[in-house]
Parts: structure tokens; C-alpha cells; sequence
């Protein structure tokens, strides 16, 4: 397989008051051609932050990459001028993001949205991007694209509005689609229309996609591999059969616990007890140690480094990576 993304040690921080914050502290991520990647984590785990220093997008000051290296086909993309990196935004790489709302234009019908798209990025004529956009609103399921196009998004339900949000991002074929918690504010079932729209999209464009969530059981059904994020690192990755079958890390097996059973009874929910410490108080040692049921001396004194274990797979946590030492 191929690598389209590489992440490499990437460190993105900010600075607060001349406090260092390490936001996103080391992560390594790989997203081969064709291939859907979930990260998935609590809120807080730094996230947004990692697919946000992929685009490029970090506010700065005060936030800053200050280490590492974001690979995309083989090119540095932190050391691109803003320049090159507009040419890839929107060609290379989209983004779409939870609230769908935000990101369209209350004032635009739909159509003008996409045909702005289409001639900036693709630099195809008035009348051929009025036909591209009607035939990308028919690819994400519109029946009555023609009349779409017409429509302001207020008239538009949320899953009708991720949908169109969807065409844009697809629109110029991109080989990455970044979808930072695309169903968190859908219901359930808009949710699985809207994850199986994106996993048809991936397979027939051959677009690869690092969807974010918060939830692990949005990914089951549509990534191949999981990462999953804990205080701005890699706690585990693992192909989605293998983690769901066994996962490794205790963070892992806390967030399986919090999945909703299909019949919603959320009074079996478990959540993991405590919250996420914000950057700046990340303990010493490992940083789940405060919240682990199986934490011993050894955890609050020394960080856990991420280890390859069964060879293909990786985990960060000393119940295993000493396992793997002693073999
Ligand atoms: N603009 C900012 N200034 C300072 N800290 C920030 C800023 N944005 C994010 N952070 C820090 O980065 C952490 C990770 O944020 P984020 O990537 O948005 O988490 P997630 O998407 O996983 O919920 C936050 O908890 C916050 O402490
Ligand atoms: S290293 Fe220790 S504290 Fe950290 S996850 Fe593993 S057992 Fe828990
Ligand atoms: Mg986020």
C-alpha cells in the first residue's frame, strides 16, 4: 500500500500567557491511497488540532507546528508557502466539519456554493460548472438536483445540508477528505446515511478519508483503520477488525464501553470516569494514568512509549509493551 499522509512526530502547540500548550505532542498517522482512517477520542484529545495542522489552518500565534513533518505524497506540507498551500486546499485535500451551517453561505443558494467551487478551483466556465454541480448533487443522493441548486441552505435539513457540503468537498475530486465529527449533530439514522454516502464516495473516487469523531461506534461500519487519541497522542492503531475484537489499551477499552447499545439504552452506558486534562496539566508518566483502572507505580513515574505489538498493530501502554519486550 502506499502512503498518501504521512504524520511524522507532529507537535502543534500554543502559547498562552508565555505557557507552552501542547495541543497535538508527537502523533504519527499514516493514511495509505484509498484507505478511510478514523481518529477517534474524547473531546479535548486533540483532534481537530491534528487534522487543523494538516490544512494548515492553526491560527498562529498562537498556535504553532513546532515539530514533525506532515508528509502528503511525499511533500513536506509544513514547509509550504501560503500560496502552495491554497493550491492544495480544496484540489488536494477537503475538509468538511460538524455543523454544516457555519460553513455554508446563509446568503448563497446552493448552486452559486458549488460554482464558486468549480471555477476558482477547477477553473471550468459558468455553464459547465452549473452542470457539474447539479451532476455532484445528484452523486450525494439529491433526486431533484436541478431544483437544489436554486435553494438557500436555511430551507434545508441538517442531513440534506452535510450532504451538500459533502458535493463541494468532492467536487474537485480531492485525495484526501478531512471530516472533523461530519454526523455528531445528525440523528442516528441521518448519521448512517451520511457515513455510507462517504464510504461509496471513497471507494468509487479512490479518495482516501480521515474521519474524526469522538464516538467509536460511528466507525465500526466505514473506517479501515482506527487511531485513537489520547492527550494529544497515539494511544493505539489498529485495523478496525482487530480493535474491535480486542482492544488493547485501557482508554480503548473505556471508550468501548461508552458505545450506545443499537437499542439506544443509554443506562448501560459506561462512561470512563474523570475528564481529560487540558494540555498544560498533562501528568507525568502516562497520561491515563489518573484514569486507569489498571495503573501501577511504574505508569505515574514513566511515559509509556508506542509500540508495535502482533506486528501490526500499535499500542502505548505498559501492560503490553512489556509483554512484547519479555517475548
Ligand atoms: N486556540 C487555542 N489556544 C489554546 N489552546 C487551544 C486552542 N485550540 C485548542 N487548544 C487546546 O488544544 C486541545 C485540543 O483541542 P482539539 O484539537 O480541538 O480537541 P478535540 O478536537 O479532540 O476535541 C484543547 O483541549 C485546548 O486545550
Ligand atoms: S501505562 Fe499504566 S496507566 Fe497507562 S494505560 Fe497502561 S496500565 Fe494504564
Ligand atoms: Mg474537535
Amino acid at each position: 500500500m502506499t502512503a498518501l499522509l504521512e504524520l511524522r512526530n507532529l507537535k502543534t502547540h500554543f502559547k498562552r500567557d508565555k505557557i507552552d500548550i501542547p495541543a497535538v505532542d508527537g502523533v504519527d498517522l499514516t493514511i495509505n491511497k484509498g484507505e478511510t482512517v478514523a481518529l477517534v477520542g474524547e473531546s479535548g484529545s486533540g483532534k481537530s488540532i491534528t487534522s487543523l495542522s494538516i490544512m494548515r489552518l492553526i491560527p498562529s500565534p498562537p498556535g504553532k507546528i513546532v515539530d514533525g513533518a506532515i508528509l502528503f505524497n511525499g511533500n513536506d506540507l509544513v514547509n509550504l508557502t501560503e500560496d502552495d498551500m491554497c493550491k492544495i486546499r480544496g484540489n488536494d485535500i477537503s475538509m468538511i466539519f460538524q455543523e454544516p451551517m457555519t460553513s455554508l453561505n446563509p446568503v448563497l443558494t446552493v448552486g452559486e456554493q458549488i460554482i464558486e467551487v468549480l471555477m476558482y478551483h477547477q477553473k471550468l466556465s459558468r455553464a459547465a460548472s452549473i452542470n457539474k454541480a447539479v451532476e455532484m448533487l445528484e452523486m450525494v443522493g439529491f433526486s431533484r438536483a436541478k431544483a437544489l441548486i436554486n435553494e438557500y441552505p436555511h430551507r434545508l435539513s441538517g442531513g440534506m445540508r452535510q450532504r451538500v457540503m459533502i458535493a463541494i468537498a468532492m467536487s474537485c475530486n480531492p485525495k484526501l477528505l478531512i471530516a472533523d465529527e461530519p454526523t455528531t449533530a445528525l440523528d442516528v439514522t441521518i448519521q448512517a446515511q451520511i457515513l455510507d454516502l462517504m464510504k461509496e464516495l471513497s471507494v468509487k473516487y479512490d479518495t482516501s478519508i480521515l474521519i474524526i469523531t469522538h464516538d467509536l461506534g460511528v466507525v465500526s461500519e466505514v473506517a479501515d483503520k482506527v487511531v485513537v487519541m489520547y492527550c494529544g497522542q497515539v494511544v493505539e492503531e489498529a485495523l478496525v477488525d482487530d480493535l474491535f475484537d480486542e482492544p488493547l489499551h485501557p482508554y480503548t477499552i473505556g471508550l468501548m464501553g461508552s458505545i450506545p447499545s443499537l437499542e439506544g439504552e443509554t443506562d448501560r452506558l459506561q462512561s470512563i470516569e474523570g475528564t481529560v486534562p487540558p494540555p498544560e496539566h498533562f501528568p507525568i508518566g502516562c497520561r491515563f494514568a489518573p484514569r486507569c483502572p489498571h495503573a501501577f507505580d511504574r505508569c505515574r513515574a514513566e511515559a509509556p512509549k508506542l509500540v508495535e505489538v502482533a506486528g501490526r498493530r500499535k499500542v502505548r501502554c505498559f501492560l503490553h509493551s512489556d509483554k512484547e519486550a519479555t517475548v
